[in-house]
């Protein structure tokens, strides 16, 4: 049995008369730019967030690289991040002219480590930026007293973890809604796609809500009146319409998805896959958080001819990220080498997404264990 690794078709299907209605809507006032459906999704998601100031913008890049304007963080500048993420987050940080600097992750959650990030920063540091990867939360306790006793921002990078918590102080917090800003990506194979690039920048700053307004309209203040410089980044009104349809579904998918990865426990477990001697490592979640699942990545021994394996199996995986963010060619100019950051080098070596999405059966799953079985034993 084939198992695609995301089948978007199987999460439209059950909306579709919805959300083509949605698209009418909008085709028929002909208000594409901003408007009232960019501004109704704005106070939706919101509201989903806990009362931040939410601003649509054309995707999660620019949502970073708004947030990094916003701050006016370049030329000069150094910004602490993770060298394990999609290159966006790098991407940023460079865009604007400041400087990634990057502090190593741990080895089970892949996520930075804030001991590290403290000695990373230096006088030039102007805010961390930690990212929620695959659908987990950083520490922000410890990344958010680092930055308080250091006087910096923190920029969550929030794009593969919308509705993900994490106990701070004893209470759940939303992913995105703890730093200074925060980031997300409605990609349409995140936990809430749209139908094409969207983005969304968050803060409970009212003056940087505003500053991040005017940026996303080329640094507008009134019509035709520019006092910085920003982008053309604005949500599309088509792309609110769509998910003002999804939002009331994402707590239920992300939900189904944490199921799956608990299924997916229990199944590896029983072919004798889990455990100190197992071949594989799954995925682990922080006690008191929310793992929102936006990937499930596994570590696999022998993990290159397991993937090959799987392909011919016509399973669907996927490495997330093959190569770490230090050795990119583009960022030769920091003068990383292999062995700079060896837990992200590793996990670039020996880790794997299975299919996790919502609407993934039962019988596929244990296809998928079964096909990893066979690799193995
Ligand atoms: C961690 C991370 N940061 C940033 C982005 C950039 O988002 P987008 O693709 O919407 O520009 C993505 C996703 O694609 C991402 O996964």
């Amino acid at each position: 049995m084939a198992v695609p690794l995301l089948d978007l078709k199987a999460q439209y299907r059950p909306l579709q008369g919805e959300i083509r209605a949605a698209l009418d809507r909008v085709l028929d006032s002909q208000q594409f730019i901003l408007g009232e459906e960019v501004a109704a999704f704005e106070r939706e998601i919101a509201g989903f967030l806990g009362g931040v100031e939410a601003i649509g913008v054309a995707s999660g890049t620019d949502a970073l690289l708004l947030a990094l304007m916003a701050l006016e963080i370049g030329e000069g500048d150094e910004v602490v991040t993770t060298p394990y993420s999609f290159f966006a987050t790098a991407g940023a940080i460079h865009r604007v002219g400041a400087r990634p600097v990057f502090a190593d992750i741990d080895p089970r959650m892949f996520l930075m480590r804030p001991e590290l990030a403290a000695r990373a920063i230096t006088p030039r540091t102007r805010a961390l930026l930690p990212v929620h990867l695959f659908g987990q939360m950083a520490e922000m306790e410890p990344l958010l007293e680092i930055a308080r006793a250091r006087n910096l921002s923190v920029i969550e990078d929030a794009a593969q973890a919308i509705g993900a918590t994490a106990g701070v102080a004893g209470r759940p917090e939303q992913a995105g809604t703890l730093g200074m800003i925060g980031c997300f990506s409605f990609f349409p194979s995140k936990n809430l796609g749209a139908a094409g690039d969207g983005g969304l920048v968050v803060t409970r700053d009212a003056e940087l809500a505003d500053r991040i307004r005017s940026l996303r309209r080329h640094g507008e203040e009134a019509a035709y009146v520019h006092t910085r410089v920003g982008l053309n980044s604005r949500l599309d009104a088509l792309q609110a319409a769509v998910l003002r349809v999804k939002l009331p579904h994402l707590d239920r998918w992300s939900a189904a998805r944490a199921v799956n990865a608990e299924r997916y426990r229990r199944l590896f477990a029983d072919a004798g896959l889990a455990g100190p001697d197992s071949p594989l490592i799954l995925p682990e979640t922080r006690p008191g958080a929310r793992h929102i699942f936006h990937q499930y990545v596994i570590r696999a021994r022998r993990r290159d001819d397991l993937l090959s394996h799987l392909r011919a199996a016509s399973i669907g995986c996927a490495v997330y990220y093959p190569i770490p963010l230090h050795l990119q060619r583009c960022f030769a100019e920091l003068r990383h080498q292999p062995g700079d950051f060896p837990v992200a080098e590793n996990a670039s070596a020996s880790t794997l997404a299975l299919p996790i999405y919502p609407e993934l059966t039962v019988a596929m799953q244990e296809e998928v264990v079964r096909v990893i079985r066979e690799f193995y034993f």
